[in-house]
């Protein structure tokens, strides 16, 4: 737990860079005293605080309790609630609240697809009308409050239409991101036991075309053979109605009548229908998105009604400051927890333009963030360290022939930001006139944790500064005492905001032990974090067995366990790599049995492997033979080594091997590295 170290490239210049002075005016957070005054209040008075924020929002009962909570494993049970007895529904508070203010005419999204030229928009009022039919359509298949739904779609506004119908009844959504191979997508199924899947024939990213609906069908033939059968599979036939790029086939689609239902034909049926807002109570569940544990299963984490909804809609409007005339851009993925809050839930209560992006950044060339931003006059983006990375490796030329004049504030979000590419972002795309929020946050957090306020924080490049309203971090030793000051550890926060995970679905147990377990009193991380000297918190990264590619958090222990399921293998470890431009990535170290060896073929066999039970995501990059693997006599493995000879540097100390029960095999490590793949 105490093995902190800054990751790769994370050195981190002290240059500081103060809020841009055309963003102080009108803005919610205007300077740094006001942002102290702000946060000192969210902690003296948080009832009051949180109030005052809910009070934005439409509440069919109110309540007169805060949050409450029990954070000790010591005392009982774990436990977050807030505004316990007041009933709401999000999904109200996207639409019919804003449309009640004269804002139905607002476009709520547009749609850029893959291919130039293919594009929708939706205006607030049409997003409410498809909301409510599909939410008839859900009903009408036997949907109920507190039923799960699965949705695996591509980034096409049936996404979001899916996740609001899913809240506008009730339902609990599980979004399974469609990067997710066929075998991820039916064990969130079954974890959820949901009986409705909505997902979509296909999509296209860059020059290819992805069989979304193969991968449905394989996950519903594995879910029937658990006994947990999906009874209704809605398609969306996307792929019908927009170009392919060229090169692709359109590609033949299969529908089984027994499960099968076309979205669009079950939309003209039900349209017009009338399907009354489910009142839920504050604490009944919203959604449920799958996260990595570092046990190797993913785990469901729960975000609630009251909770959730008050702190996605107050961290989008103070994080990106947001306005009336804004168009917001947020290139995540909604099956990520950055497209549940920041491109759905946080950006609609506060009836926000966003914008869709079904494609990916390099496709037709480089340039096409950057198109999109000249095109909708973007000026709020919010984007990952690992696509600025990938943008910088081409030339500027890309991004200044589009006019950007349009952006104020830029963000980021996913995994310690480099300070290269903090100023590359800042200097290039924002012509140092831009103000850069590096938000840290967690699936588990539900919105942004630490923070800076564009128009409030002084930004020190690779510093995600302070905390968010209501926050309040610590960084703990490892045997659990706060560190006061300067100083490095594990970053814990010290009592709940509203927004923080309720539970991982069907486990309290694991949800007590996976965060509140290792510091008694205290929700821990899972990240190491240094303190300076102006209270700024540096986060450094994991501390526990997940890594983060891509901005995508990852267990070491999930992508093992596909790899031994090779017949070949005896045994697996995987550590994370530095990478350029992912920031990490997944480096596997192989046993084989008897008689096997690591060929070519092999190794693609063994990529297929992680490709199939878990993503493309999670595929390592290097595959490496280990006649053995470095082992303490206790037999755990020692990954401090196997990560030194990941990452390739000799010279590095690797502490002390006499515990090892084989110190030889280090030697054949590195020896294997020189020839390895
Ligand atoms: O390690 C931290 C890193 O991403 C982890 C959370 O991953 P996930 O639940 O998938 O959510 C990602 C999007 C919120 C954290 O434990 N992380 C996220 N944002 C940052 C970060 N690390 C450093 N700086 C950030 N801004």
């Amino acid at each position: 737990m105490s093995d902190v170290k800054p990751k790769f490239g994370l050195n981190p210049i002290e240059d500081v860079f103060e809020p841009p002075a055309p963003l102080l005016a009108g803005a919610h957070v205007s300077g740094l005293s006001s942002y102290q005054d702000m946060y000192r209040d969210s902690l003296a008075n948080s009832e009051t605080f949180w109030k005052r924020i809910a009070a934005d929002l439409y509440f069919e009962n109110a309540s007169d309790r805060g949050l409450e909570w029990n954070f000790d494993v010591r005392k009982g049970d774990i436990f977050i609630r807030f505004m316990q007895g007041a009933r709401t529904n999000v999904a109200y508070n996207c639409l019919e609240r804003n449309i009640a203010r004269g804002l139905g005419s607002k476009i709520a999204f547009f749609w850029e697809g893959n291919e130039l030229g293919d594009e929708r928009k939706i205006t607030y009022q049409e997003l409410l009308d498809q909301v409510t039919t599909l939410s008839a359509v859900l009903r009408a298949k036997g949907v109920k409050k507190g039923d799960r739904v699965a949705i695996y779609l591509p980034m096409i506004i049936e996404l979001p239409v899916a996740m609001l119908a899913c809240a506008r009844i009730g339902a609990v959504h599980s979004v399974v991101f469609a990067g997710f191979s066929s075998e991820s997508l039916a064990s969130r199924i079954i974890d959820g036991k949901a009986r409705v899947l909505i997902t979509a024939d296909g999509f296209c990213r860059g020059p290819k075309v992805f069989k979304l609906k193969q991968l449905a069908d394989d996950a519903i033939k594995l879910c029937r053979e658990q006994n947990e059968p999906v009874e209704t599979c809605i398609v969306v036939k996307h792929l019908e109605r927009v170009r392919i790029p060229s090169g692709a086939d359109r590609p033949q689609v299969n529908y089984d009548d027994a499960v099968d239902v076309d979205y669009t034909e079950e939309m003209s049926r039900f349209a017009g229908a009338k399907s009354p807002v489910e009142w839920m109570d504050a604490e009944d569940y919203l959604f449920m998105l799958y996260t990595s544990g570092s046990t190797g299963k993913p785990k469901g984490v729960v975000h609630t009604q009251a909770g959730y909804m008050t702190y996605s809609y107050a961290t989008a409007k103070f994080t990106f400051d947001l306005q009336d005339d804004d168009v917001y851009w947020c290139t995540a993925d909604c099956g990520w927890i950055t497209g549940h809050t920041y491109i759905v839930y946080g950006p609609l209560m506060n009836a926000t333009t966003g914008i869709i992006f079904e494609g990916i950044p390099t496709h037709p060339d480089p340039g096409r963030c950057w198109n999109l931003v000249e095109k909708y006059k973007v000026t709020k983006m919010y984007t990952a360290p690992t696509l600025i990375r990938s943008l910088m490796a081409f030339k500027e030329e890309f991004v200044t022939k589009y006019d950007r004049s349009s952006l104020k504030i830029l963000g980021s979000v996913g995994e310690p930001i480099n300070p290269a590419a903090w100023l590359w972002y800042y200097k290039v795309v924002g012509e140092s006139r831009c103000a850069i929020v590096d938000t840290y946050w967690q699936t588990e957090t539900g919105g942004h944790i630490i923070t800076p306020m564009p128009a409030a924080t002084p930004t020190k490049p690779g510093s995600a500064t302070l905390p968010f309203f209501g926050v309040e971090p610590v960084i703990v030793d490892a045997q659990g005492q706060e560190i006061e000051g300067p100083g490095e550890g594990n970053l814990c926060i010290k009592r709940p905001w509203p927004g923080i995970m309720r539970t991982v679905y069907g486990d309290a147990d694991r949800f007590a032990k996976t965060y509140f377990a290792s510091f008694p009193g205290y929700y821990f991380t899972g990240d190491g974090a240094r303190r300076d000297e102006d209270g700024y918190l540096w986060v450094t990264g994991r501390v526990d067995d997940l890594m983060n590619v891509s901005g995508h958090l990852l267990s070491t222990a999930e992508i093992e366990s596909a790899l031994v399921a090779h017949h070949s293998v005896a045994e697996a470890a995987v550590v994370a790599a530095p990478h350029d431009i992912k920031g990490s990535t997944p480096y596997a170290f192989v046993s084989l049995k008897v008689g096997a060896k690591l060929t070519p073929a092999l190794i693609d066999e063994l990529k297929l492997m992680v490709r199939t039970k878990i993503g493309a995501i999670a595929v390592p990059d290097a595959i490496q033979y280990s006649p053995g693997l470095p082992k303490t006599r206790s037999g755990k493995i020692t990954r401090r080594i196997l990560r030194k000879i990941a990452e390739g540097d000799r010279k590095a100390d690797l502490g002390d091997t006499t515990t090892l029960a084989d110190e030889s095999v280090i030697a054949q490590l590195w020896e294997g590295r020189n020839g390895g793949c």
